[in-house]
């Protein structure tokens, strides 16, 4: 009896591709909602331009040591918030300690993040197939957690073009990318019209980094 009722549990990680880690309604989407709300009440979500001038779609707003920032100067890592002169807020100890863990559960023992990006998406906002390519040191995955509207995160490859492997992301799931998927296009298909109740008609993003 007890072996039926175990083997029906999913696994808490499963490895979808190599270096591509899910973990299914990991986190408790009401912690992360509540930094995410004390964040963006400091620095709301705003939307950056690239470096040749074009409108992100994805609004956005961070936290850590140093935060992603993107203008005309091109896409960097910035100490402080570039319009307010003030450092970026810190992530909070207790949402360390869940993203450090997951990643060591996915054999990146010495993860710690110095930067959280908060992409915040509204209907019919995509975000096209880009690397993640500011940062440092590549050995170190980059942690996601999800929050409100799901959506459809896909991993293209070494190029953009191509089959993606689709993965659906609800609120509360974590996804990490490392180890030799940490260098693929990625990108999230355009978000579709749903309603969470933590977050209304929106899907938040939150990824964690070792930029530095
Ligand atoms: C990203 O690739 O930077 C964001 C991923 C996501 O929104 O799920
Ligand atoms: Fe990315």
């Amino acid at each position: 009896m007890q072996n039926d009722l175990f083997d029906n549990i999913a696994p808490e990680m499963e490895e979808l591709a190599p270096g591509v880690f899910l973990f299914r309604s990991y986190v408790d989407e009401n912690v992360f909602m509540d930094t995410v709300k004390s964040v963006t009440e400091e620095i709301p979500f705003r939307h950056m331009v690239t470096p040749g001038g074009k409108k992100i779609n994805v609004a956005g707003s961070s936290m850590g040591q140093c935060g992603w920032y993107s203008d005309h100067r091109g896409y960097r890592y910035e100490m402080s918030n570039p319009v307010t002169g003030k450092n970026w807020p810190d992530i909070p100890e207790h949402i360390h300690r869940i993203i450090t863990n997951a990643a060591k559960k996915a054999g990146f023992n010495n993860f710690r993040a110095d930067s959280c990006f908060i992409n915040r998406y509204e209907p019919n906002i995509r975000l096209t197939a880009h690397i993640d390519q500011d940062e440092v040191d590549f050995t170190q995955p980059i942690v996601s957690v999800s929050l409100g509207v799901s959506a459809i995160f896909q991993i293209f490859g070494e190029t953009r073009g191509g089959k993606p492997l689709n993965i659906p992301l609800h609120s509360g799931d974590l996804l990490i990318f490392g180890g030799p998927a940490r260098r693929l296009y990625h990108g999230v298909k355009k978000l579709d019209l749903g309603h969470h109740p933590l977050t209304g008609d929106k899907r938040i993003n939150l990824t964690f980094r070792k930029a530095l």
